[in-house]
């Protein structure tokens, strides 16, 4: 591998958060994956342009040298595409709501890393759009921070793809690498919009009662000022801090469509 401050590349921060890194000509695997996690970390979101994708045996094998890479049922690179007859949302046409990944899985990733083998044609949506969860706990008072942090959460959904199942967890949780704190919060999907729906209860709370405290909350984490919206191009490679961040897509519009590769770094 070469030290990075070999590689020639020009570094650009988006706004409100982010990074898009373009060295073309250069190849993954020269870059450390130290070096990608050190900037994925400051960054939050790291956009990596002018460099090829890899093929998926070399993709598990550059992310197995950076950590163990969380498998499931279709193994460890999920293809993520728009199907005619979906089972289950990601896999729709539909936005998607805002979550962590791994909620249901063994273990949280802490990164995940996207390959756009295909991106939506200009102005066909399906942008994904990542939630600064602690920007959010800057601009929320004490207070609030108080409550959230004394909150758990219930998510149950049925297993109709690669995840499902109920756990519970606080809203709130601690950066592995940082310290900060954070929001593991999954929005809820209701049944009359999304196929696979998520049931979200708040401990502790009626139904009646919870649903204004978790409005609140989606209308914080959808402030414009926190939110980073990625307007997918072909060959991007797209690395996310999974434990800052929340992530959802929003919907495609026309006959859009797209194909991602992702792989989840614990
Ligand atoms: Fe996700």
């Amino acid at each position: 591998m070469t030290a990075a401050n070999e590689i020639v590349a020009e570094h650009v921060e988006p706004r409100p958060f982010g990074r898009v890194v373009t060295a073309p000509g250069t190849d993954l695997r020269d870059l450390a994956p130290a070096t990608i996690e050190e900037w994925t970390v400051a960054s939050k979101v790291l956009v990596l342009r002018g460099i090829p994708l890899l093929d998926r045996a070399d993709l598990i094998t550059y992310a197995q040298s950076w950590g163990e890479v969380l498998t499931w049922d279709f193994g460890a690179v999920l293809d993520l595409v728009v199907e005619e007859d979906p089972t289950n949302y990601l896999f729709s046409r539909s936005d998607v709501p805002f979550h962590w990944d791994g909620a249901f899985a063994r273990a949280t990733p802490r990164f995940f890393l996207f390959q756009c083998v295909r991106a939506p044609e200009p102005g066909g949506g399906g942008e994904t759009v990542f939630s600064d969860t602690t920007a959010v706990l800057h601009a929320a008072g004490e207070d609030l921070v108080r409550r959230w942090a004394n909150t758990e959460v219930t998510y149950r959904t049925e297993k109709l793809r690669h995840y499902g199942g109920e756990i519970v967890a606080p809203l709130l949780a601690r950066h592995s690498a940082t310290g900060e704190t954070t929001i593991r919060y999954n929005e809820p999907l209701d049944p009359a919009r999304y196929l696979n729906p998520v049931w979200t209860t708040v401990d502790g709370l009626s139904d009646e009662d919870a649903a204004p405290f978790l409005a609140d909350l989606s209308a914080r984490l959808h402030d414009p000022d926190v939110c980073y919206a990625h307007e997918w191009r072909d060959g991007d490679i797209v690395v996310v801090d999974n434990q800052a961040l929340l992530h959802g897509r929003n919907a495609f519009r026309g006959n859009s469509s797209r194909h991602l590769q992702r792989i989840q770094i614990l």
